[in-house]
């Protein structure tokens, strides 16, 4: 199997200093690899180290999520809010400067998607199998359709006691949806407006998104593939950040605690190479557009 992990060097987040030789790795990412960036810490103040506890989440959701580019804190406990306002934007704040500095093609058409904490650990999690992200799946969303935008993801691992987030990655896209895209229907005449009308949706999905949840469900749901399917095991350490098109890359968390999470959007003809993107794969296996 392909090595689809690049680990590089860096320690600083935008481009000044001697601490960022990394730039221009466009088709990294594009050709769904993972970037890898194991000396990249994000810093905590020593009064931030408090929030590193799950108490930190209101209990109800269980992420504590910062909305798109507005300042508006969700799922936090109420006398965290004003504290993980301030770790969010900070975090927002670098991973902007990082991927502008790592990604210069893409300056100027990354959407700000939401900025999330995850003080829970993986493990014990009760949840069902569509929501079990233990399971190899690319993300795939049931209420919010994004019509072929990219979602471009960074991650990092800020566990105060060394234990590493553990992930498992799968085999390239297109093999992936070549094997599922026969047995999947065309969406149903009607069921687009139905669904935005029910407000199951916040916007119309299109087809591209009923054949991208397809996907995600189907892989969730094949118990062989999970066991036999081509895949790697990748350790991130505390301390390390990771860069990912999460709806490209098959993965699976598989174990770990803390985790702050940044999600850009972008237009797949922003990209370098723009068939790479999703949306132009299935529309070449499939024949037909899905926009
Ligand atoms: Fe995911």
């Amino acid at each position: 199997m392909r090595d689809i992990v690049q680990v590089v060097p860096d320690t600083a987040w935008d481009a000044s200093g001697d601490g960022a030789p990394t730039h221009d790795v466009e088709s990294v990412i594009e050709d769904g690899g993972v970037l890898v960036l194991p000396q990249l810490r994000f810093e905590l103040s020593p009064d931030e180290h408090q929030l590193l506890d799950p108490g930190v989440a209101d209990g109800k959701a269980k992420n504590v999520s910062l909305r798109g580019s507005s300042d508006d804190v969700r799922g936090a406990n109420p006398a965290h809010i004003d504290a993980t306002r301030a770790l969010m934007r900070r975090y927002r704040a670098q991973s902007m400067a990082l991927v502008e500095r790592l990604f210069p093609h893409y300056r100027g058409h990354l959407q700000c998607g939401n900025t999330s904490y995850r003080p829970m650990p993986i493990e014990g999690r009760v949840t069902s199998w569509r929501k079990d992200d233990t399971r190899l799946h690319v993300d795939a969303f049931p209420s919010n359709p994004i019509h072929g935008r990219r979602l471009l993801r960074v991650f990092h691992n800020l566990h105060p006691r060394g234990e590493p987030r553990r992930w498992r990655v799968g085999e390239p896209f297109e093999t992936f949806a070549a094997r599922y895209l026969p047995a999947i229907s065309r969406p149903l005449p009607g069921s687009p407006a139905l669904l935005h009308a029910l407000r199951v949706t916040k916007s119309r999905r299109s087809a591209y998104d009923h054949y991208m949840l397809q996907l995600h469900d189907r892989v969730k749901a094949d118990a062989a593939y999970q066991r036999d399917a081509p895949q790697r095991r990748i350790d991130l350490a505390p301390g390390t950040t990771w860069v990912v098109y999460s709806d490209q890359v098959l993965h699976a968390a598989m174990g770990g605690q803390f985790l702050i999470e940044q999600t850009f959007y972008l237009e797949p003809s922003a990209l370098k190479n723009p068939a790479s993107a999703p949306v132009a794969v299935l529309q070449k296996l499939l024949g037909r557009p899905l926009l």
